[in-house]
């Protein structure tokens, strides 16, 4: 993993926040209720946009990362839990979340297909599965420069995949997939979705 990546996240999100994200976020993770587990909470950029949610317990696997978002922590009122762990062996029982939450991480979870029945377990029946990724592009052309960049981004961004499909993974594991919103062009999805057995 590359050092420096921790320290600058937050500091190379900032023109892409300002511009669009901070919006999509807090459209996302408002739809949140009950007990939530946020998934790679990162720095903590989605803390502040949680709304009368019972508590947030969160996972995140770099300890470099969650250091960041300590501050963040601190300034909400949520109470909001966070443990070093993996999405694909995430540290709760079965069927106790009412919605999960993970941006901009599918993309760089090693197993998504593991860390998506990992979510199927411990959600409820009718949970909420909120997720903000960038993914690869339906446009030809496009999508081919993605899987030709993803060898040296991979190296250079802590692991991230720039071709992961992951709405078609979202499909396959079972979920219910309700709605999808595109930006840029399909480059970024918000994929809203209900664990429906
Ligand atoms: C691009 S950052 C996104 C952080 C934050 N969710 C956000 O929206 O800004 C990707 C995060 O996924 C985390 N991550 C990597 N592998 C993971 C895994 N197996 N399980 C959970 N999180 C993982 C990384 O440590 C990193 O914090």
């Amino acid at each position: 993993m590359a050092k420096w990546f921790p320290h600058i996240y937050d500091i190379a999100m900032k023109p892409l926040e300002k511009m669009r994200f901070e919006r999509i976020r807090a459209n996302l993770v408002r739809q949140a209720q009950g007990k939530v587990l946020e998934i790679g909470f990162g720095t903590g950029a989605n803390f502040h946009y949680y709304q009368d949610v019972e508590r947030v317990d969160a996972i995140e696997p770099n300890p470099a990362m969650s250091k960041q978002a300590n501050k963040r922590i601190q300034k909400t009122h949520t109470p909001i839990y966070t443990y070093q762990a993996k999405a694909e062996e995430l540290p709760f029982e079965d069927n106790r979340f009412d919605t999960i939450v993970a941006t901009l991480v599918f993309c760089t979870i090693p197993d998504p297909e593991k860390a998506l029945q990992e979510i199927r377990r411990t959600c409820k029946v009718g949970a909420k599965i909120l997720l903000f990724e960038h993914v690869k592009m339906d446009q030809k052309m496009m999508g081919k420069t993605q899987e030709a960049l993803t060898p040296v981004w991979r190296k250079m961004c802590d692991g991230c995949h720039l071709n992961r499909d992951t709405l078609k993974l979202v499909k396959q594991s079972g979920l219910e997939v309700q709605k999808v919103t595109s930006y840029y062009g399909g480059l970024f999805l918000t994929i809203e979705c209900c664990n429906s057995l």
